[in-house]
């Protein structure tokens, strides 16, 4: 087996980690505070989180800030989320390209407010070039709907004559995602004690290692971070073989 196909079995550190930051509106209300209280709170684990990644050598985080399912909340809550997504940006953008983190924004950006769209646009010009950790921002994003998109790409490239239908290949359908260029998660998380996948990165957590814990977002920070990695340090990822061709491919290709 290429050793490429088992990037992170063996106690390393994941090369790239999606979360799903869940928990911000009961870490609120068990002190009596209002749901955009967390979202407030929610924004300091952030930071811990890239921070940690950036210096640990990870070189993927995605964060799920906000699904496209999220406009359902309360009108006052999704303006709070938008107005907190824009002055984080505004806030933290000179720290984060000091930092050397490129960031960049997955989701349907054109439903957001014209300021919102140009912060995100001139962030994202601004660290184009570095070459720290990726830091990735699902925002009105869906796995379902990155999927279409990419579809909707390569139905053009039939219609227009330059692929046959039967050429269509996962590896085709894959370099048309959003994050095609980047490697797929090695490690979900999902903070507050959901187990869902919550239509996140669909096509990506194919293989991805997940783990969930109770703690609610606001919480987690470094030592809880570091609670995770060593869960993922003991996974064996298999990817369809068996734990016995891993483990001779392992020591064959040095990993271990
Ligand atoms: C889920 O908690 C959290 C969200 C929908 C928003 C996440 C946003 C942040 C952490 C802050 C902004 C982020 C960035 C990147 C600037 P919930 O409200 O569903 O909590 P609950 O399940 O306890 O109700």
């Amino acid at each position: 087996m290429d050793a490429a196909l088992i990037p992170s079995s063996g106690g390393q550190i994941p090369r790239h980690i999606a979360i799903i930051m869940d928990g911000n509106g009961r870490w609120a209300k068990s002190r009596f505070l209002p749901r955009t209280a967390g979202h407030h709170a929610g924004v300091s684990s952030v930071r811990k989180v890239i921070e940690y990644c950036g210096s640990a050598g990870v070189e993927v985080l995605t964060l799920f800030a906000f699904s496209s399912e999220n406009w359902r909340r309360p009108q006052q809550e999704v303006s709070v989320l938008m107005g907190l997504f824009l002055s984080t940006l505004e806030k933290e953008a000179e720290k984060l390209h000091k930092k050397n983190v490129r960031l960049r924004v997955i989701g349907d950006r054109s439903a957001f407010a014209v300021e919102l769209q140009a912060q995100i646009a001139a962030v994202e010009s601004m660290t184009l070039a570095n070459t720290g950790l990726n830091l990735v921002i699902a925002a009105n994003y869906g796995g379902r709907w990155e999927i279409t998109q990419a579809v909707r790409r390569v139905a053009c490239r039939v219609a227009g004559g330059v692929l046959a239908p039967e050429a269509i290949t996962t590896e085709i359908l894959a370099a048309n995602l959003d994050l095609a260029d980047l490697p797929e998660p090695d490690l979900f998380i999902r903070t507050g004690g959901e187990k869902r996948i919550s239509n996140f990165l669909l096509w990506q957590l194919a293989y991805t290692e997940l783990y969930f814990t109770d703690t609610l977002w606001p919480d987690f920070d470094e030592s809880a971070l570091e609670i995770a990695l060593k869960d993922y340090s003991g996974r064996q990822r298999r990817f369809g073989y068996t734990g016995e061709q891993v483990e001779t491919l392992s020591v064959n290709s040095g990993l271990r």
